[in-house]
């Protein structure tokens, strides 16, 4: 039996304003899938993905590979699960480049040549080699995602979240990360609008939609379903 790495029993959490964010999830996510999350502005797509390496905290359970999110293994779990924030400005925050990129190496305690070489590949690999040496704010907003998704790349973890990947991407520039992210064997969990490209990818789709889990199933058969698709601001 495959395990799950992810494991999710009534999951529920409000921000400290009151805002009620995710409401009563479960869910299990077995190693290896790769799962699509949709649903209109403001769903909980985002709050979701944050509570996949304790940055939040809701009440219910959350399980990655087996631990509970719980102080004593944060740092555990945050070797196994990447998260790429829909704002990439939250990501960036060294004074270059290569720096923000082998952060991740370099905190892991990879020696100096590994997180050369893994963050140069995780670079390339996102088509921002020619970048490595600028500072991160100057870039555009495109090449910033770009730069965010190779902050995570580089540390190889077993779990990457992508919130809004192909945002502001170039029309090559995300057929390029669709290639890879299909080429990544890894557990995938990607919150998009990019409906195109959930389709590409993912096996099995999630729909959120103020804050519940309003379907879990196969891709083709949830966006087949055009009166379900309108009904949650999906069309
Ligand atoms: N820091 C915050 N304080 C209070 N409420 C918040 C905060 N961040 C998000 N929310 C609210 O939580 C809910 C879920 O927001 P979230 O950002 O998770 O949605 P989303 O599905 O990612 O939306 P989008 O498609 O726009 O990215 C929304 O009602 C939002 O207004
Ligand atoms: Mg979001």
């Amino acid at each position: 039996m495959i395990k799950s790495i992810v494991e999710i029993e009534n999951l529920s959490f409000s921000y400290p304003d009151g805002t009620p964010a995710l409401k009563n999830i479960s869910l299990k996510i077995a190693q290896g899938e790769k799962v699509g999350i949709v649903g209109p502005n403001g769903a909980g797509k985002s709050t979701f993905l944050l509570h996949l390496n304790g940055i939040y905290r809701g009440t219910g359970f959350v399980r990655i590979d087996g631990l509970d999110i719980a102080d004593k293994n944060l740092s555990v779990i945050r070797r196994k699960v990447g998260i790429i924030f829909q704002d990439p400005d939250n990501q960036l925050f060294m004074p270059t480049v290569f720096d923000d990129v082998a952060f991740g190496p370099i905190n892991m305690q990879y020696d100096r040549e590994r997180a050369v070489r893994a963050s140069e590949e995780a670079l390339q690999k996102v088509e921002m080699g020619y970048a490595s040496k600028r500072t991160s704010h100057h870039l555009s907003y495109g090449e910033k995602k770009r730069v965010s998704i190779a902050t995570v790349l580089s540390m190889s973890p077993e779990l990457i979240a992508f919130d809004e990947p192909t945002s502001n991407l170039d029309p090559k520039a995300r057929n390029h990360l669709m290639d890879l992210i299909n080429k990544l064997e890894r557990t995938i969990i990607i919150a998009s609008h990019d409906l195109g490209m959930i389709y590409e990818i993912c096996g099995r789709t999630m729909v959120l939609d103020r804050g519940a889990l309003v379907a879990d199933g196969a891709t083709a058969q949830i966006l087949a379903d055009k009166a379900f698709l309108k009904k949650h601001n999906l069309l």
